[in-house]
């Protein structure tokens, strides 16, 4: 699994989804092959490297992280890399310089419902960490990206949303 870098601040509009665009263009420069994740529902990251109605067209009904969280709460987790795409402006830009890549897992404003439909599935958002089904739920994203179709990326870096919550340490305990 190549090394995974969470950008993650629980104050919003502290420059995360800039410095995530940033790092991860300029890795891609110099050769690296660097896989994007939005996990925010402003989807701020997804719109640095698509325009609107193209991601409307292209990405919103099949191909962004929605669909893939949806599928895990399903029961029947998808292949996570069926939902990377290849941004092509900064990846013809990226070219001039060398054979790096950046890649992405898009995202949708409908993330924003999937931290309640995570708790509603494990019975409530106060008896969710008990529920010994919670960690394998709350890794899902870890596990999927330990699949070997993601050793091709030499680092990977999380856009993640303000207020994200981690879950405490005893809770983390409760649900082993
Ligand atoms: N180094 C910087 N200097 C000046 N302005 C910046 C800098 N980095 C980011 N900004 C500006 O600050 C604003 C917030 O940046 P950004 O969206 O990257 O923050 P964020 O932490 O991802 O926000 P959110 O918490 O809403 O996801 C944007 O308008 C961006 O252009
Ligand atoms: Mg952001």
């Amino acid at each position: 699994m190549p090394p995974v870098v969470s950008i993650i601040n629980y104050k919003g509009g502290v420059g995360k989804t800039t410095l995530t665009a940033n790092i991860g263009a300029e890795l891609a420069r110099r050769g690296r092959r660097v896989l994007l994740v939005d996990l925010d529902p402003q989807a701020s990251l997804t719109f640095s490297f698509y325009r609107a109605t193209e991601w409307e067209r292209q990405l919103a009904d099949e191909r962004t992280i929605l669909q893939w969280y949806g599928s895990v709460l399903s029961g029947a987790p998808a292949a996570l890399h069926k939902y990377v795409v290849t941004p092509p402006i900064v990846n013809e830009a990226v070219n001039r310089y060398g054979s790096g890549r950046l890649d992405l897992l898009a995202s949708h404003l409908g993330l924003i419902d999937v931290d309640l439909d995570f708790a509603a599935h494990l019975g409530g958002s106060r008896f969710q960490h008990g529920s010994p089904r919670y960690l394998s739920l709350h890794r899902a994203l870890a596990q999927a990206l330990a699949d070997p179709a993601f050793e091709e990326y030499d680092t990977v870096l999380l856009d993640c949303a303000p207020g994200h919550r981690l879950p405490a340490p005893e809770a983390v305990g409760t649900g082993r």
